[in-house]
């Protein structure tokens, strides 16, 4: 099944014009595993003020949730690192919580369940595998108040309305009262954007060409991803950084049984991460039909955790 949807997605956008591939798609194993060494980069800075603003404000945060108990249902959940920070102040607070992370990746989810497991033995885990676009309607016959995490810049990887779009479906799922808590990257100096997401070690460029390896090995294609370089690039007007594979020559590829041709410097659309300004995130807020927001940034303003009320 995922591998038909995959076949199809994949084709589809090595098809269209301009070619794309969909980061979605970049979290196999070995992909899960290169995010991890991102993490730890320098240059992205991503995580560390993430896990700034999770470690001296989450009680700032709780303080805004009204209820004893909630379901804690975390989006692209990952390896649950920051997360951790964010649920053991959920229990020190003397919350009652359940976990509910949903990943694309069920070999992510094994790590995460693992580290977490091994932090808070007694808290209730429910992972669930596959894309959220799917899966996220299985919290829908559960009657706790919810808390809905999207950490890691993830709503980033949404271009322009379809951010508003992606707010309007988790909406479905929810109830007034409950939360959208979500982390964004703020618009700030454009080189050090830049340079996150164009790391001298070459291991964004890893990263990027790793999808190519998995296609070969699950669509019997026959990608030589030498042929291919990583460009990266970031409009400070629009706040948006993309991110391209290049073919470095005129090839023919085979993918799932079609030949598809790559003229040389030609691009394959990756990624696209959307940067905000408070005031676009309180636009989104509304766009999206929630009621209130409140931002919590880190002491260098680069990145808000905001918390949206329904
Ligand atoms: C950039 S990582 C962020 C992980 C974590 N939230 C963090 O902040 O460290 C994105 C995660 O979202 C997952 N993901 C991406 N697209 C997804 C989708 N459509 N459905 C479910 N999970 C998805 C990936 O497998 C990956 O673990």
């Amino acid at each position: 099944m995922m591998n038909t949807i995959f076949k199809r997605d994949i084709l589809e956008g090595l098809n269209s014009a301009p070619k794309q591939l969909s980061s979605k798609y970049f979290y196999d194993e070995k992909g899960s595993e290169i995010f991890q060494e991102i993490m730890q980069m320098k240059s992205y800075y991503l995580p560390g003020c993430e896990t700034e603003i999770l470690t001296e404000k989450s009680q700032e945060i709780i303080s805004r949730l009204p209820n004893p108990t909630y379901d804690v249902v975390e989006l692209g959940a990952g390896d649950g690192t920051k997360t951790a920070l964010f649920l053991d102040a959920l229990l020190k607070s003397e919350k009652t919580i359940n976990y509910l992370p949903l990943d694309i990746s069920p070999e992510i989810l094994e790590v995460n369940k693992d580290f977490l497991i091994e932090k808070f033995p007694d808290l209730n885990i429910l992972p669930i595998a596959g894309d959220y676009f799917e899966t996220l309607e299985k919290i829908k016959p559960r009657k706790n108040p919810k808390i809905v995490l999207f950490l890691g810049s993830n709503i980033g990887n949404f271009e322009g309305e379809k951010a508003v779009a992606f707010l309007k479906f988790v909406r479905q799922y929810l109830v007034k009262g409950d939360l959208f808590m979500l982390g964004a990257d703020l618009k700030k100096h454009p080189q050090t954007i830049l340079k996150a997401y164009d790391d001298p070690e070459g291991i964004t460029k890893r990263f990027n060409l790793n999808l190519l390896h998995r296609i070969n090995r699950e669509l019997e294609g026959n990608f030589i991803p030498e042929n291919y370089d990583h460009y990266a690039s970031y409009d400070p007007l629009s706040g948006t950084t993309k991110s391209f594979l290049i073919s470095k020559i005129k090839q023919n590829v085979q993918v799932g049984g079609q030949a598809i041709d790559f003229e040389k410097n030609e691009p394959v659309h990756m990624e696209i991460s959307q940067k905000y300004n408070i005031s676009d995130l309180i636009q989104l807020r509304e766009n999206a039909g929630f009621k209130t927001d409140h931002h919590f940034t880190d002491s260098q303003k680069y990145f808000s955790i905001s918390l949206f009320e329904y």
